[in-house]
């Protein structure tokens, strides 16, 4: 099988355009790449880890996006990035677990960008990371408000505006853990992540007669704030553990992850829906 290179691809691009000489071969390559060209895009969880890659990756191929998570210093820093590369953000800071704010965001959305078609709702904490029984209600409710009855309410306000528009795509980061794997000590997260894969294949066939997709990103370990082997107690051994889970021994980047967001965000997933899509380096079919 010949291999994918630069210049075949180059080829297959000029092909396609050999019809509007008028553009530059530059012009050619930004309009096939620019997979998010016009659409208006929300990211939470957009602080860090994989929102704050994703925001990235979706203004670079175009997008407008509003990016959000509580600290707003993280959000400034990111929409100058994304501004000096040469894409669109805007910033809107609030807490998920906030129920008006998921409102809010949609406002903030239409009226800088003038609408919505692309939703990433990803921001999620890893919970009391407890056994069952020594696990609080209060611990258990803060987990599943955060990581599950904020996707609801992203959903319930972010549907009327893609209707609006006619087409648009959800996308809910879930986790392979509870799905595939059970961890001691992550029944919260387990459950939260778990009840996103039902309520996106209840909304892939409300909506689908709406031309609106909603699908599941279920990361791996990644290499972010949030894991566990990134925390300031964790030596070697739980960094070597945490990769060895992994087909691949290794965790994902950041940008691993928002590059299959990128897919589902994008028409190159326009026939993807009520998907519980892994990107887990294999982790769910490892057991040694
Ligand atoms: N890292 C992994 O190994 C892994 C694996 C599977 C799935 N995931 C999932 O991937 C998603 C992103 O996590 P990450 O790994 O990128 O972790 P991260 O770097 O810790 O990012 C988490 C993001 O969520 C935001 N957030 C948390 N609570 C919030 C709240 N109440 N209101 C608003 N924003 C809130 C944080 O922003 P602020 O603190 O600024 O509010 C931050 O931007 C999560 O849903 C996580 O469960 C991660």
């Amino acid at each position: 099988m010949p291999a994918f290179t630069a210049a075949s691809e180059t080829g297959e691009i000029r092909q396609q355009f050999a019809d509007k000489q008028s553009l530059t071969l530059d012009e050619q390559v930004r309009t096939v790449t620019m997979k998010l060209k016009n659409k208006v895009a929300i990211v939470t969880g957009a602080s860090s880890g994989i929102g704050y890659a994703a925001a990235k990756a979706f203004a670079a191929a175009g997008a407008k996006v509003v990016v959000t998570a509580r600290r707003q210093t993280l959000l400034d820093h990111l929409v100058s990035e994304i501004e000096h590369a040469g894409g669109r953000a805007v910033s809107f800071a609030g807490d998920v677990k906030d129920v008006q704010f998921a409102e809010a965001l949609v406002e903030k959305a239409v009226k800088d960008f003038g609408g919505l078609d692309v939703a990433f709702n990803n921001a999620g904490i890893i919970g009391a990371a407890k056994n069952t029984a020594d696990m609080s209600l209060e611990e258990w409710k803060t987990t599943i408000d955060t990581n599950l009855t904020s996707y609801f309410l992203a959903a319930k306000h972010q549907i009327p505006e893609m209707q609006k528009k006619g087409q648009g795509s959800l996308i809910f980061t879930s986790s392979f853990l509870g799905h595939t794997v059970g961890v001691p000590g992550y029944g919260d997260y387990a459950a939260s992540k778990v009840g996103i894969l039902g309520l996106v294949k209840v909304l892939a066939v409300e909506l689908g007669p709406d031309n609106i997709r909603a699908n599941a990103l279920l990361p791996g370990g990644t290499d972010t704030p949030m894991n566990f082997a990134n925390a300031p107690e964790a030596g070697p051994e739980v960094q070597e553990f945490v990769n060895g889970i992994h087909a691949l021994k290794r965790m994902a980047s950041p940008d691993e992850v928002a590059r299959a967001a990128l897919f589902l965000a994008s028409d190159d997933s326009s026939f993807v829906t009520g998907t519980s899509m892994l990107v887990d380096g294999g982790a769910s079919i490892t057991k040694a």
